[in-house]
């Protein structure tokens, strides 16, 4: 292996595996975190072995510039570095659940703007992440004007290859809810909206 082998790290959890409870158990954070996620890592790692110009590109830079990689290797880094980057980021876009969790600050008021009022985007936020089909994921973006979008991006498919940048994500694949949920994801996206941190997709907005 080339001594500057660029190596993603599997990035840990930043709360403990119980920290969701009851929204989202411990048996599937424990299954989601250390199993599915550092499969990516694994993957996207082995991929990029045989690839040393793209070892020197971070996994943003690959993401926001598909056209860089590799035709041979591009398949693979929009599957497995999009399933680094999208878990990444839905893992660090929740917290222990509070009651009453709205959105405050500047996004606030623009989703406020947007869709009329909170429980207006929840009621379309949750019809889109329902009707995401087959294997997914629904995104509160904002694209390049600072519009607020609701995206939905299939298989490991990242907004940020689109130019967006993301805000909130739920992960509608059913590994993400199966072993709580079975195949309710009604219910589980209604108790996602309990664990959403709504401070950090503030400071995403206004940065
Ligand atoms: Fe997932």
């Amino acid at each position: 292996m080339p001594k500057d082998y660029y190596k993603i790290d599997l990035m840990p959890l930043p709360y403990d595996y119980t920290a969701l409870e009851p929204y989202i158990n411990t048996q599937t954070m424990q299954v989601h975190h250390d199993r599915l996620l550092k499969a990516y890592v694994d993957k996207l790692n082995a991929t990029l072995a045989a690839y040393p110009k793209l070892q020197k590109l971070s996994l943003e830079q690959m993401l926001e510039n598909t056209y860089l990689i590799p035709d041979s290797a591009r398949t693979s880094v929009i599957n497995f570095g999009g399933g680094v980057y999208n878990h990444n980021f839905f893992f660090n876009s929740l917290r222990p659940g509070i009651a009453g969790n709205i959105p405050i600050g500047n996004l606030g008021k623009a989703i406020d703007r947007k869709f009329g009022s909170f429980e207006e985007f929840r009621k379309e936020f949750k019809e889109k992440a329902l009707s995401v089909f087959g294997s997914g994921w629904l995104w509160l973006v904002k694209d390049y004007k600072g519009n607020l979008l609701l995206e939905q991006t299939a298989n490991q498919n990242s907004p940020i290859s689109l130019g967006h940048i993301p805000l909130i994500v739920i992960d509608v694949w059913e590994h993400a809810y199966f072993l709580q949920y079975l195949n309710l994801r009604n219910e589980y996206i209604d108790n996602w909206f309990n664990v959403i941190n709504w401070n950090r997709a503030d400071e995403i907005y206004n940065s």
